[in-house]
């Protein structure tokens, strides 16, 4: 039975993923900093993320789910604080999972790891600077991983969503949570089930000529 670690699994597209791969027969840990998860962890503290490795052993499948959006304000009124701490759950500590399970994917000459990048990271929105930049980032990590692996069976892609409706929503400014809805153009928002069919597929052996890509899943917006 193949293993996969979720974090963020505790809710939004996390949990729709860790329902979705445990209905796929697979063995899912979700991993979240609150909730009802498998393993309460903070993906930005590198000792537990360690440990954690230690605990479960190797496993086939990484999604990587935490995250948070940070502040609703333009960039100039953004802290250098607040982009350390955005930065730190969206791009090191999706570094720091990738770091921890990779080595037993490539031991086993089998893994998928799936990386939640946004719309956000390719085509920015106002006033969420910080989190489209970090979700540019998880896109430029996730293409350098793909590459590094490309001959190892371990594949690493990431998806792209516009606006699903997760609990994430509910902490974004409402006028930019309409300006992202409207720039949609199937003029509706996704559902965490409809992305977690994106990715049980890039879980699965189903896929098996992409790494390094990125997907959107975006009711038709996009940019390039
Ligand atoms: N919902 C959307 O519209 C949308 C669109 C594009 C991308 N995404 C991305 O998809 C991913 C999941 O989003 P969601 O809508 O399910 O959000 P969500 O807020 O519903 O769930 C995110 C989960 O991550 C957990 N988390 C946050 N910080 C963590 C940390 N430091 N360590 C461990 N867990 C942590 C939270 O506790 C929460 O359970 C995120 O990376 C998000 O940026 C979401």
């Amino acid at each position: 039975m193949r293993r996969a670690v979720i974090t963020g699994g505790a809710r939004g597209l996390g949990a729709a993923a860790a329902e979705r791969l445990t209905a796929d027969g697979l063995d899912v840990i979700t991993v979240d900093v609150a909730g009802a998860a498998d393993h309460l962890l903070d993906v930005t503290d590198d000792d537990a993320v360690a440990a954690l490795a230690d605990r479960v052993g190797p496993v086939d499948v990484l999604v990587n789910s935490a995250g948070v959006v940070g502040p609703n304000v333009p960039l100039v009124e953004t802290t250098s604080q607040q982009w350390r701490d955005v930065l730190d759950v969206n791009v090191v500590g999706t570094v720091a999972m990738m770091r921890a399970f990779i080595p037993g994917m490539v031991a086993g000459g089998w893994g998928r790891v799936v990386n939640l990048a946004s719309m956000a990271g390719k085509d920015g929105n106002p006033n969420l600077s910080i989190y489209s930049a970090s979700k540019a980032a998880v896109i430029g990590l996730t293409k350098s991983a793909g590459k590094e692996l490309a001959t190892t069976g371990v594949l690493v892609n990431a998806i792209a969503p516009a606006v699903i409706a997760t609990p994430m929503n509910a902490t974004t400014a409402p006028d930019v949570l309409a300006h992202i809805t409207s720039l949609i153009p199937m003029k509706r928002v996704g559902t965490a089930q409809e992305v977690a069919e994106l990715i049980a597929w890039l879980c699965s052996e189903r896929v098996s000529f992409s790494t390094g890509a990125v997907y959107d899943i975006s009711g038709g917006r996009a940019t390039y």
